[in-house]
């Protein structure tokens, strides 16, 4: 479906450049007032704007952007690429982890974090969305709505758009897929990139030599297994696509209910009266960041708090609805006392495993080439040609193994589940593991126990990874734990409420993380005896020969020492759980006890982060959202 209708559509929009002229900078250009104000222009928050507006040509959609519109380079365009605006949270020393600091990274930009960050669009197993529904089918009460994998499949297909390959290249480097697995009519672009390192393979091969299946399509629930994995890039450019070019820049000129206001920063949720069942019309305080001018936008209908996993939580603790203690030490008086904003904040981490070529093959191209200037100045013209070509279009790598405990630790997969069941069945022992201010509290505690049990049932189910390792070139691994167990925080800042938040990662703190992150360095470590690598004379450098693989302690004190401390996946700060469980939204993704004119719709919704990258599932909860917000305003 090379150059087919939307491709060209997407073209023009390109080469229009950004629709600076439509986007709104201060408040004289806005309405008196809007159905729906979304506050935060990110992966979700557009999506939600773009279906709104297209769905009720008559009513009126404001997003509130803390970003402006700029051009986002992919991952690996070719020098000088600018990177576009981006948060950037460091956490608290982290005791486990030899008090090294996660630093995190979001978008701040029109578009959000699908602006800067790998292109890498993976689905999480069908296993982890079921585990969603497990752990919000029980007392949650208002609604019947279902979070299953079944339910979202057909909001992940609709969300993107992707071109198959040629089948020269598909023939050239494997590629397979199943295109029924994806959509063909929203301005999201995927495709598989034009170009392989030629030492990709080895990884994939050791892998395979491991007993790991290859599967055809692992974005369709089924994903245990080596598996290539779509770009978000444009098919003939290779230009980065996302949010902001797929659900504004496409759609805007077609929209004039459709208004952006950028480098605004909305501060704060106020209802007429006190929230409940006759709340009021919600009102958004926002404020420029030009003038520092605060003012109110009034929402007819809902207000949508898509400002991602670290920003969500700090504007519903402004607008006093988080836990009661720390509302108090931040002075903000209390309206909704919900525990759960800003906890249960979970990322992916991991360690490097990686070995030297004493006998290098005959590879060409491999990525040390990039050194050499004539290559590298090849490399950035056929970036600009039209169709693209060479290495830049590769973005970061698009390819991954993904393997269950079961399949990578059969010795000891069962003495690991069993500690995280007797955990999850000992409410002292559960609570020890939380934030201290949550040890007391029923309903964390309660919600903490759920959550183990159902990742018990992740970990002991052999078709549900535990381990990710994407790779692209060389023999090298890196270990994303995909199910973490500990729980950190997100929270104010007391001495300034408008400022970044304070993160406490809490990494490792539950101990069973490291027994994981153990069994998965020691099978990553297996890869470097299998003929795949021998053949090339590998010797580990990482974690190297003086780390016995028998010694427990000598691995703990690697990880604790090399794992990646983000991989970039913040989330889970506003759980879909019942507010008894420490739950912030309910499956319609209102928050508890608001009165149901407010919801948050990204990535702090998920109750237990996805074994994936987190794009395509921010995506797909913006669809889902915005088919439950439509139904319900629907005359
Ligand atoms: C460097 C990096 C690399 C990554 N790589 C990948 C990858 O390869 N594949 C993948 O699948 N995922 C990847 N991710 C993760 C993925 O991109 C994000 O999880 C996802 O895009 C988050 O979507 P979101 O809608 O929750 O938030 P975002 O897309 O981050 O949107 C939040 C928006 O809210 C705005 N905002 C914040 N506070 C306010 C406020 N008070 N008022 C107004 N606006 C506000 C922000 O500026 C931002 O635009 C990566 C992330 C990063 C940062
Ligand atoms: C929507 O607006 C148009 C133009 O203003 C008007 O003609 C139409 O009747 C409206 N439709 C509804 C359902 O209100
Ligand atoms: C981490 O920092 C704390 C407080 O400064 C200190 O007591 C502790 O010994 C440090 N731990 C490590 C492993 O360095
Ligand atoms: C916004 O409205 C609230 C509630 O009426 C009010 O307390 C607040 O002062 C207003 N803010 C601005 C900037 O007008
Ligand atoms: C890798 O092996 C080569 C060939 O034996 C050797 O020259 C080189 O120093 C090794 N590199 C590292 C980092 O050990
Ligand atoms: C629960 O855990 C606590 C703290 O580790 C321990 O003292 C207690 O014996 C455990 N209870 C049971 C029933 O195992």
């Amino acid at each position: 479906m090379l150059l087919s209708g939307p491709i060209t559509v997407s073209l023009a929009t390109l080469a229009s450049a950004h629709p600076g002229a439509t986007v709104k900078r201060q408040v004289s250009q806005l309405r008196d007032s809007y159905d729906f104000v979304i506050v935060g222009g990110g992966t979700s928050g557009l999506t939600v704007a773009d279906r709104l507006t297209e769905a009720f040509p008559n009513k009126t959609v404001l997003v509130v952007e803390y970003g402006d519109i700029e051009y986002g380079p992919g991952n690996f365009d070719p020098p000088p690429a600018v990177p576009a605006s981006r948060w950037t949270v460091t956490s608290l020393p982290n005791p486990e982890v030899n008090n090294r600091t996660a630093g995190v990274a979001a978008g701040q930009v029109v578009g959000g974090s699908s602006v800067i960050n790998g292109q890498f669009l993976d689905r999480g197993s069908r296993f982890d969305y079921d585990s969603w529904q497990e752990l919000n089918g029980q007392g949650s009460g208002s609604t019947d709505i279902n979070w299953n994998w079944e339910n979202l499949f057909p909001y992940f297909k609709k969300s993107v758009t992707l071109t198959e390959p040629s089948a020269e290249l598909a023939e050239e480097y494997g590629y397979t897929w199943d295109v029924s697995s994806y959509g063909d009519s929203t301005p999201v672009y995927a495709t598989y990139p034009p170009f392989q390192w030629a030492d990709q393979h080895i990884m994939w091969n050791a892998y395979k030599e491991l007993g790991v299946q290859e599967p055809k399509e692992c974005a369709n629930g089924d994903k245990e297994g080596i598996c290539w994995v779509p770009t978000t890039q444009h098919p003939v450019t290779a230009l980065r696509s996302h949010s902001g070019l797929g659900h504004y820049a496409a759609v805007i000129d077609t929209r004039s209910n459709y208004d952006l206001l950028v480098k605004h920063q909305g501060v704060r949720v106020v209802y007429p009266h006190k929230p409940g069942e006759d709340s009021g019309a919600p009102i958004v305080e926002v404020r420029s960041l030009v003038d520092d001018v605060l003012f109110n936008v009034t929402a007819n209908a809902e207000v949508i708090i898509s400002a991602g996993a670290f920003h969500t939580p700090t504007v519903l603790m402004r607008s006093g609805i988080g836990p009661a203690s720390v509302l108090e030490s931040a002075g903000i008086p209390l309206v909704l006392d919900l525990p759960g904003v800003g906890s249960n904040f979970q990322d992916h981490t991991g360690p490097p495993v990686s070995w030297n070529l004493t006998k290098p093959g005959d590879f060409h191209p491999v990525r040390s080439a990039m050194q050499d200037p004539a290559f590298a100045a090849d490399a950035a013209a056929g970036f600009n040609e039209t169709p693209s070509r060479g290495p830049y279009t590769l973005a970061l790598g698009n390819s991954a193994v993904y393997v269950s405990l079961p399949h990578l630790a059969p010795d000891n997969h069962e003495t690991i589940i069993a500690n995280i069941r007797a955990i999850a069945a000992n409410d002292t022992l559960a609570a020890s593991y939380l934030p201290p201010d949550h040890r007391t509290s029923a309903p964390m505690i309660a919600g903490y126990q759920a959550q183990l049990s159902a990742l018990a049932d992740l970990f002991a189910n052999p078709q549900s990874p535990s381990l990710e390792s994407p790779f692209a070139a060389g023999a090298s691994a890196v270990a994303f734990q995909l199910h973490p167990l500990s729980r950190g925080t997100v929270r104010l800042d007391p001495a300034d409420h408008l400022a970044q938040p304070i993160l406490d990662a809490r990494i490792a703190t539950n101990p069973v993380d490291l027994d994981l992150h153990l069994a998965h360095v020691r099978f990553l470590r297996r890869a470097g005896a299998t003929e795949a690598l021998q053949r090339y004379g590998a010797v580990e450098l990482r974690p190297g020969p003086g780390v016995g693989d028998a010694d427990d302690e000598a691995l703990r004190a690697f990880v604790r020492q090399s794992a990646t401390l983000s991989f970039m996946h913040p989330c889970c700060t506003a759980a879909m759980m019942p507010e008894e469980k420490g739950g912030v939204v309910g499956p319609d993704l209102k928050v508890h006890g608001a009165g149901g004119r407010l919801r948050v719709v990204d990535m702090s919704v998920m109750p237990l982060v996805p074994g994936s990258h987190l794009m395509a599932t921010a995506y797909a909860v913006g669809e889902r959202a915005a088919d439950l917000i439509i139904a319900e305003w629907s005359e």
